[in-house]
């Protein structure tokens, strides 16, 4: 029996976990959302979000434990997401699971944010094949070659905004609200992607990575030129999104076929993304690849992901020392 907290954003989120026979079984997972306090001020505060994981990280737990039909005691490992995110909302439950590690004597294990969404799309088989992961989040986009678990290299980033965070900035521009993500895929399902040709960033030495600040101000100019922007709201959103959905699929498709990967997968936030689901497995299917999608519940922050990665690192790694921190630029591999 595996607890696992994750809180490195603005969700306070419990999950308890166990293999079982036919696999790793979720036996409770739980997400307590700040996103209606934040929406106030237009995106996340971090002094906000840290008070609001203090408050709400034991009840979770405690609910989490009822859900599961278990008492603190019969859990043998602890868990927590140490990096990467903000700071002060990493230590409440970095600080919650050591205590808890500490206080039964069972072991801790710290996890990386992004191992706990790049493997997310794989918790039901319980293995790990070779793949090509794409991770498009708040604050990364990723892509990552996938030999084995723990063995990843770095294919392909993002040089400027991750492509959530483009989402949520053109968002602010057209003066929706916060997370903007989900707000421009609603419009631009009756938008025309084709009414405004923003660009898609090339970058000559460097034909993974990804770049979305000029796109980002290719969008604004627009908005300044049209009269009336919130007329062509949803030509906005559909133009946009289509811009960021041919880089994103683009790349990874030829970075997966540079580096022989059969299966393709798609997790972090922007993956729920359902235009962007059905391109990539359009694009996909006609090439022979197979592309993998994240169950719904563990594509936005959720500790379901943090505890299968923890899963997968205590059967294959000793435990972590209690002095581990957190640490807010937590890389998840090398280039
Ligand atoms: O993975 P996540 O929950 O948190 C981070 O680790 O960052 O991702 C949040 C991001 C936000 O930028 C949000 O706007 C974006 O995911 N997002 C979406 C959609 N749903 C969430 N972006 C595009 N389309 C969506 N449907
Ligand atoms: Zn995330």
């Amino acid at each position: 029996m595996l607890l696992a907290i994750e809180s490195s954003c603005d969700e306070t989120a419990v999950a308890i976990i166990r293999r079982g026979q036919n696999g790793p079984e979720l036996l409770s997972s739980l997400i307590s959302s700040q996103i209606d306090i934040h929406r106030e001020f237009g995106g996340v505060v971090p002094e906000v979000a840290c008070r609001n994981h203090a408050q709400r990280i034991r009840p979770l737990v405690e609910q989490a434990l009822r859900d599961a039909a278990l008492t603190l005691e019969e859990i043998d490992v602890f868990a927590a997401t140490r990096g990467p995110g903000l700071a002060s909302s990493l230590l409440v439950g970095l600080a919650y699971a050591k205590g808890l590690a500490l206080a039964s004597g069972k072991p801790f294990y710290g996890i990386n944010h992004m191992e706990g969404h790049l493997l997310s799309p794989f918790l039901a088989d319980g293995q790990i094949p070779p793949h090509l992961g794409l991770i498009v989040s708040g604050g990364h986009t990723l892509l990552i070659d996938v030999q084995a678990y723990g063995d990843y290299s770095l294919i392909g980033r993002t040089i400027d905004d991750a492509a959530g965070e483009a989402f949520d900035k053109v968002g602010r521009m057209l003066s929706l609200p916060y997370p903007g993500g989900p707000e421009i895929e609603k419009l631009a399902r009756s938008g025309d992607p084709k009414a405004f040709a923003f660009p898609r960033a090339q970058l000559k030495d460097a034909p993974f990575d990804f770049s979305f600040s000029g796109l980002k101000t290719s969008v604004l100019y627009q908005i300044q030129k049209l009269k009336n922007p919130q007329d062509h709201l949803a030509d906005l959103c559909a133009s946009f999104q289509a811009s960021v959905i041919d880089s994103l699929v683009t790349k990874s498709l030829k970075a997966a076929q540079k580096r022989g990967h059969q299966i393709i997968t798609l997790s972090g936030g922007v993956a729920c993304n359902r235009r962007l689901q059905d391109c990539l497995s359009e694009a996909a299917d006609q090439k022979g690849l197979q592309i993998r999608l994240t169950p719904p519940a563990l594509t936005t922050d959720n500790a379901g992901m943090i505890a299968f990665a923890a899963l997968l690192a205590s059967e294959k790694r000793p435990p972590d020392d209690l002095a581990t921190g957190i640490d807010p630029n937590l890389s998840l591999a090398k280039p």
